[in-house]
């Protein structure tokens, strides 16, 4: 391949589509046809985790595939060069997730996030809280591509910097973890034997993470 080729290559369509395919794929197998949740509730409730699982996943994947290739596994141009529509796309999915997850928010849908008297629970609190943190810091990375801001290096550096980059997935990877460990933990009751959403998402997260920690100058 001759440089010019490379550098015009982009996987960004097939990429999106595969990874927003299988994880809406993966919220239908687990809660519809292996759990027991009614086919009536996929076009939000189910479609709002197939659609934060594709777009925590681009996310990740966005941040990994540089120091992917720093610690010498072969990252295809195509790939690398899908890196700005990954993470713009993964945004926008986040924002519908935000909306979506907005809408549903309430002791009815989310029982386990709820106290008797209709408080939140404390690692509800804690998740929702990390959520909140992640959405906003992601909208201030992406923001600074779109502004005057990425003209000045300095503060690009910065928000590209491995520092900044971890703190941002840490908050991500805590709203997973603090609304999910305890269902993370009883095996017996994942339906299928299938994991939760929230699991398969903070995989990806530990497994970026450390990619980040090894291979990010
Ligand atoms: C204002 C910010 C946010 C709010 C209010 C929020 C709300 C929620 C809620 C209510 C759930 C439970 C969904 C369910 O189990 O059906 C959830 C799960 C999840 N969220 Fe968020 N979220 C926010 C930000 C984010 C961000 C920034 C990301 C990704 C970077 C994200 C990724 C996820 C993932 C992967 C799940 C797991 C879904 C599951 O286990 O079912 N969320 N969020």
């Amino acid at each position: 391949m001759t440089s010019a080729e490379a550098k015009s290559e982009n996987a960004a369509t097939s990429l999106i589509t595969a990874v927003m395919l299988l994880s809406v794929g993966y919220a239908i197998l687990r809660y519809h046809i292996a759990g027991p949740v009614p086919w009536k509730d996929f076009s939000f409730f189910i479609l709002n985790k197939g659609i934060c699982l594709g777009a925590f996943i681009l996310l990740t994947l966005n941040f990994a595939f540089g120091p992917l290739n720093n610690l010498g596994v072969t990252v295809p141009p195509g790939w690398l060069n899908a890196r700005k529509a990954m993470g713009m796309s993964g945004f926008l999915l986040v924002l519908i997730h935000v909306l979506m997850s907005l809408m549903l928010f309430n002791p009815a849908i989310y029982g386990k996030f709820f106290e008797p008297n209709g408080s939140l629970t404390l690692l509800a609190g804690l998740s929702m809280l990390a959520g909140v943190l992640a959405f906003v810091v992601l909208w201030g990375y992406n923001l600074s591509f779109q502004t005057h801001l990425r003209e000045d290096k300095a503060f690009i550096q910065f928000i590209t910097s491995r520092k900044f980059l971890l703190v941002a997935m840490t908050l991500g990877g805590a709203h997973l973890f603090f609304m999910g460990y305890k269902g993370w933990l009883n095996p017996s009751g994942w339906h299928g034997g299938l994991p939760p959403v929230s699991l398969v998402a903070f995989v990806f997260f530990a497994t970026g993470y450390a990619v980040n920690v090894l291979g990010r100058k």
